[in-house]
């Protein structure tokens, strides 16, 4: 962790360390263990920090209460680690501290740390020396007792619910872990050191913030007194290995002929909405579709937070800005989609559409943007297309409904529903085509669609990709304008219902 932080010197680096010993210990020495007191973790946990590559399997809870922690982890160890750590800060130059990289300002708490033990004269082996130091450094110069989640890379999500309560996405499924932080003040020192990165603050007067971690990772905080129980925070998991079209298929979220049609979708131009419930996997699967764009179109994106990796040479990428404590200075995706149309871009790509923005996008898609991108947050197509007519209404647009609705039609051209199942499974479960009007109702078509048929002795849902044998999809003519119905009619020949293969 500390590693990759190390990269990012213009962000944490040096600055980051200042930020701390700002938002921490305003005063050089103090009093107490101002810091500090450690989450009852484990103790492999904090070995893991040493050991990237090892994927960490302690700090999660297995049923019932919170597991004491182990022999070593006892009272008496959380009592020398106060005295040292107190030590520590007498002893230690903090803002010297600051103008170190990270790997040295750890041999320096180290060397300190291993003197103040060996004056205290506490009888404590080589193990517990490291576990206490790893502790001290994550304290000092990390996260606390978030560092070794934030180290795996199988975790999606960390939800931090107050200070005696942490929660972690792993495989789709939410598992409570040991972590926890000695008081509500600890945690919010520590989301405070997180906001403060980017340039913002958390506190009573502004307890909403929005943030991201040198490595990419999104991250939300809702202070007290919004949040009762202390601070909630909320970080999605910044992956550099995104997933692949290829991997969806081997996890048996789409079927290979299924994944064949999206890099056709992708590449051909259609206009995509991706939708999806929370943590569906919407951006991912956006990501994935991008793959397939030709190198020589001028993509522009938009983001809240950067999260997409485009591969292709001729990319620009945009991000909203909050408003900053003022309040001033707020730059929308609004904002952001209209300047894109400025920008001669060949293709737009939104990663999530929430407000009025969708008619600034659906204008783009409309008028020679084919092709762009976006994801919007519902449970399946039919309510994508409303959630788009409510957020055209969100804008103040006072248009007639039918209008609206050709307008959505006329822009549409495929919605890829995706959906995380409550086994924890995530599946694509409809790639569904926009095909015209009839009366004042959009009328679409699914091509392919999952279909839920029971559940197995582990809990594990089982269910089958079914093609609805539509032979020749609206896209059929920009596929073919493309070179691609060959490809498309192989795909959709081997996926129609009399080759139709088995669920997973
Ligand atoms: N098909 C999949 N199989 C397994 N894991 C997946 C799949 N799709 C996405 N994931 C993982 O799920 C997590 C959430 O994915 P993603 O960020 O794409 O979801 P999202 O729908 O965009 O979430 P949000 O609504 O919060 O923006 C990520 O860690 C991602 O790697
Ligand atoms: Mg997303």
């Amino acid at each position: 962790m500390f590693g990759k932080r190390t990269h990012q010197s213009s962000l944490p680096g040096g600055a980051d360390v200042k930020e701390r010993s700002a938002t921490e210990s305003p005063n050089p020495k103090p009093t107490a263990p101002s810091i500090v007191e450690p989450p009852r973790r484990a103790a492999s946990e904090s070995r893991h920090r040493e050991s990237p590559s090892v994927p960490a399997t302690a700090p999660v809870k297995q049923s019932g209460p919170t597991p004491r922690a182990s022999g070593k982890r006892d009272e008496a160890f959380y009592e020398r680690k106060s005295q040292v750590f107190a030590a520590l800060i007498d002893t230690i130059d903090l803002s010297q501290l600051a103008g170190m990289d990270i790997e040295a300002a750890r041999e320096e708490i180290r060397d300190i740390v291993n003197d103040i033990i060996a004056i205290k004269n506490y009888a404590m082996t080589i193990a517990e020396q490291e576990d206490m130091l790893a502790d001290i450094c994550n304290d000092v110069l990390g996260y606390g007792p978030l560092e070794p989640l934030l180290m795996r890379d199988d975790i999606a999500d960390i939800m931090v619910n107050g200070a005696k309560q942490t929660f972690i996405e792993v495989n789709g499924k939410t598992i409570e872990t040991n972590v926890q932080f000695r008081d509500n003040q600890q945690l919010l020192n520590i989301c405070q050191r997180i906001v403060s990165q980017v340039g913002r603050r958390v506190d009573e007067t502004s307890p909403i913030c929005d943030a991201r971690l040198p490595d990419g990772s999104r991250v939300n905080v809702i202070a007290p007194p919004l949040a009762l129980d202390g601070a909630a925070l909320t970080i999605r998991k910044f992956k550099k290995d995104k997933l692949t079209l290829d991997q969806l298929v081997k996890f048996g979220s789409i079927t290979p002929e299924g994944a064949e049609i999206l890099q056709i979708i992708g590449r051909v131009r259609c206009n995509i909405v991706i939708s999806g419930g929370t943590g569906s996997g919407k951006t991912t699967l956006l990501n994935c579709m991008t793959h397939y764009i030709d190198s020589h179109e001028r993509i522009v994106t938009c983001e809240d937070s950067a999260e997409l990796q485009l591969q292709q040479p001729h990319v620009v990428r945009l991000e909203t800005r909050p408003p900053n404590i003022e309040g001033e200075g707020a730059i929308t995706m609004r904002d952001l989609v209209k300047n894109c149309l400025r920008m001669r871009p060949e293709r737009i790509v939104v990663g999530e559409v929430r407000g009025p923005e969708v008619f600034d996008l659906l204008q783009a898609m409309n008028t020679g943007h084919d092709g762009s991108m976006g994801t919007i947050h519902a449970n399946s197509p039919r309510e994508c297309l409303n959630r788009i007519e409510s957020m055209i209404a969100m804008g103040g647009y006072s248009l007639p409904s039918r209008t609206v609705k050709e307008i959505i039609c006329g822009s549409v051209d495929v919605i890829v529903q995706a959906a995380r199942l409550r086994d924890g499974s995530r599946r694509i479960t409809h790639v569904t085509e926009v095909v015209g009007m009839e009366g004042d109702v959009i009328i679409t078509q699914d091509l392919f669609v999952y279909e839920i048929q029971g559940e197995d002795a582990n809990g594990r849902l089982i269910g089958k990709h079914r093609s609805t044998g539509i032979g020749r999809p609206k896209f059929w003519d920009k596929a073919r304008y493309y070179g691609e119905e060959k490809r498309l009619a192989t795909a959709l020949d081997a996926s129609s219902p009399d080759n139709e293969r088995d669920g997973f």
